[in-house]
């Protein structure tokens, strides 16, 4: 028995795609796969899986050699630059598009590419769901990680199973601030709900069981628009969650997306839709680039290898999440460009929209009698005004 860590990477980039932001082309995984044999062949990697949902490609990776590694990270970089190669030589659409830097300089932080990585000592069985969205961003997993891993009406494991009883710690960042805080499940659920209720700047990053510190999910928290400051393509995250024997059960964790929420992106990564879950099959945004959507893969990790994956919502007991995710997607569409169908401002910011704006800006005329706000409203009210 090996006391050798595993290192489970999920490093995910749009590097163009077939007939508009729509689905990856297969001859541009298949370049992807080469790098990937080849990293497998040299001992940089133990094992891989290539996917896509959407116009997003996910190179799951396995490893020994940590989080934030360079070999593994310029390995994912090579990939995604042989397969914007082909993508260039095909045509495709928006080709390179979230590979934002020229040249690899350590890790893939802030170059574009999404990451959520966990180092584990693996359980003598270590089964594990991944979990990859296209149309939305990294908050989007906030509801979600709350009913796995907080909610007993979602996880009866919470009450019954004295090895969860204690309860989780979830690590929520700030992303505008870039400062993070570590809060408790139970004791402190409402602290955690006023902050993870604006999934737009506060997303859980990881979440821990109490008991044991042992790392339960991770989630990939790169903000394109943030980084780039201007709307490169939406942050469609990935997560990596572990199952059973003392976390949720692989039922409880996909129970929590049995409710189609709403998050942001959709079409140009401005509006309001439902999340839905689909097959590996259906893993292509349609319908007003969308609706956003959402895949998961259940594997078991083996000594870093991987086995599987099960196509995890390519079941009908999420029928009848796919149909409410439809009527939802009806009702939402019907408000057009008005909000809340539409995002709030402060997230338009990061559209087009603003060249709107200031093509209208000369032609405003002041008022007079109508007051300037100097302060916005939440301003006014940490500071305990009115
Ligand atoms: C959303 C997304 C798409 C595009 C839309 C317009 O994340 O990628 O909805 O925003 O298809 O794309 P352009 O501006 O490239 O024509
Ligand atoms: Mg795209
Ligand atoms: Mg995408």
């Amino acid at each position: 028995m090996s006391l050798m860590k595993t290192t489970i990477s999920v490093i995910k980039a749009d590097i163009g795609s077939l007939a508009g932001h729509h689905v990856v082309h297969p001859d541009t995984m298949a370049a992807a796969n080469k790098v990937l044999a080849e990293a497998k062949k040299n001992g940089v990697i133990i094992d891989y899986y290539i996917t896509n949902v959407g116009d997003d490609m996910e190179l799951i990776m396995t490893h020994n050699r940590g989080e934030l590694d360079t070999k593994v990270h310029e390995t994912a970089w090579d990939a995604f630059k042989e397969a914007t190669k082909v993508a260039k030589d095909l045509g495709l659409y928006a080709a390179g598009q979230d590979l934002l830097s020229d040249t690899f300089s350590g890790n893939l932080k802030g170059m574009g590419p999404g990451i959520a990585e966990m180092e584990i000592e693996e359980r003598p069985a270590e089964p594990i769901a991944i979990f990859m969205a296209d149309k939305t961003e990294p908050g989007a997993f906030n509801y979600p990680q709350y009913k796995m891993f907080a909610d007993p009406f979602n996880t009866a494991g919470l009450v019954i199973d004295p090895t969860m009883h204690e309860g989780y710690k979830f690590e929520i960042l700030d992303v505008y601030a870039g400062e993070s805080v570590t809060l408790n499940a139970p004791e402190e659920i409402y602290d955690i709900l006023a902050l993870i209720g604006t999934p737009s700047q506060y997303v859980i990053r990881r979440v821990y069981r109490k008991a044991d510190n042992m790392i339960a999910s991770v989630t990939s928290i790169e903000r394109l628009n943030l980084l780039a400051g201007k709307y490169v393509g939406k942050d469609d995250p990935v997560m990596i969650v572990r199952v059973q024997h003392g976390f949720p059960a692989l039922g409880e964790v996909l129970e929590a997306f049995s409710f189609p929420y709403l998050v942001p992106g959709w079409m140009r990564g401005s509006h309001y839709g439902p999340l839905m879950p689909v097959s590996q099959r259906d893993a292509r945004a349609t319908r007003f680039d969308g609706p956003p959507r959402l895949i998961g893969l259940g594997f078991n990790v083996k000594n870093g290898r991987l086995v599987g994956p099960s196509d995890l919502f390519d079941d009908p007991a999420f029928d009848e999440t796919r149909r409410l995710a439809e009527q939802i997607a009806d009702y939402m569409r019907r408000h057009g460009p008005f909000m809340p169908h539409r995002l709030e401002p402060t997230e338009m910011e990061y559209t087009t929209l603003p060249l709107i704006q200031q093509k209208l800006k000369a032609r405003f005329k002041k008022e007079a009698g109508v007051a300037e706000a100097k302060k916005s409203i939440y301003e006014k009210q940490v500071e305990g005004g009115d």
